[in-house]
């Protein structure tokens, strides 16, 4: 008899633990502050971060912070009142973040940054970050076009990211480094489109008009969206993209493997947009294990080129 009741007790205390185990991470809440609906590149990473969520039966609370860093401190501030297990911050820009992000180390609310960095002088407000290296980017985008030009005389236009955006300023650093090794190549225009095609398309406008007829040879924008705008201009002046100026930029979205398919863009460097199923991963695993994450989850830069386009576009098309 006794020997009946202890398995009874043993049986209920391990069911009891396994649906404790089990209920403590699906009942995990996470606030998301995204920076907004910028390009179609952010646009995947929310999808993709909505849809990693529910694979793992984490609840996702995301607020669309329209490009405006006030508006990703106050979500963060709300996600702390709600009392969040965990937060994701897409980084609008670079600096201003001590302050909140303090107040979530106060509240014992681990933090991780996705797709973008900070500057800060404690790097210990930041429990882990998943994106790529941002400088690298920029690196390859140049390199690329060095060899392209093989030694040719060639005049560049950039279009910037967000002004003050770590993508912004890392991937012109890379780009502009790597181009002092090559005299023959030279921005002779640099101008921010804030990472939209809308914006990219005016300023690409601006500079058509301001070069003297045919002499720009190439175009770098930070991301493909930019580059989609850029195309439009080039085309209504009257010039081919891809042949009369080149392209080079960055992100890997689907319309830019149709624009290479089209003979209308010459290459792109992908930038993954699954940032948030990492960063969920090692929330959990801290959670329920207590691992403690890498400081950084880097993800890779690889170029990307007309001959592939068709079934690279194929293998996008349905996570954009
Ligand atoms: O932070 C990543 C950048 O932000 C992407 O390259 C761009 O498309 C988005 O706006």
């Amino acid at each position: 008899m006794r020997g009946i009741r202890v398995l009874g007790v043993a049986l209920l205390l391990g069911a009891a633990l396994s649906a404790c185990g089990k209920k403590g991470s699906d009942a995990l809440t996470i606030g998301f502050s995204q920076v907004g609906s910028e390009s179609g590149w952010r646009a995947a990473e929310t999808r993709m971060a909505k849809t990693a969520a529910e694979q793992r039966g984490v609840t996702l609370k995301i607020s669309d912070a329209q490009q405006k860093q006030e508006n990703q401190i106050k979500a963060i501030r709300s996600f702390i009142a709600q009392g969040v297990d965990g937060i994701f911050l897409a980084p609008v820009v670079s600096t201003g973040w001590d302050q909140v992000l303090g107040e979530a180390r106060d509240a014992k609310i681990p933090v991780i940054l996705l797709d973008r960095a900070i500057e800060t002088s404690d790097p210990d407000l930041v429990f882990s970050a998943v994106r790529s290296d941002t400088v690298l980017e920029g690196k390859v985008a140049g390199d690329w076009l060095i060899k392209e030009v093989a030694g040719k005389p060639c005049n560049v236009v950039e279009l910037q990211g967000t002004v003050g955006s770590s993508p912004a300023i890392n991937r012109r650093k890379g780009f502009v480094d790597t181009l002092g090794t090559a005299p023959n190549l030279k921005i002779v225009r640099t101008q921010s489109a804030d990472f939209t095609r809308s914006k990219a398309k005016e300023v690409m406008e601006s500079f058509i008009k301001a070069e003297p007829a045919g002499s720009i040879c190439a175009v770098y924008a930070h991301n493909d969206d930019m580059m989609i705008g850029a195309i439009q201009a080039i085309k209504e002046a009257g010039l081919k993209p891809g042949k009369d100026v080149l392209t080079i930029s960055i992100d890997g979205v689907p319309d830019i493997f149709k624009a290479m398919e089209d003979g209308e863009a010459n290459a792109t460097v992908e930038l993954t947009p699954d940032m948030a199923g990492p960063a969920l991963d090692l929330l959990v695993d801290y959670k329920k294990n207590g691992t403690q994450p890498p400081k950084l989850v880097q993800t890779k830069s690889t170029l990307f080129l007309p001959d592939t386009a068709a079934q690279e576009y194929q293998k996008r098309k349905d996570i954009y």
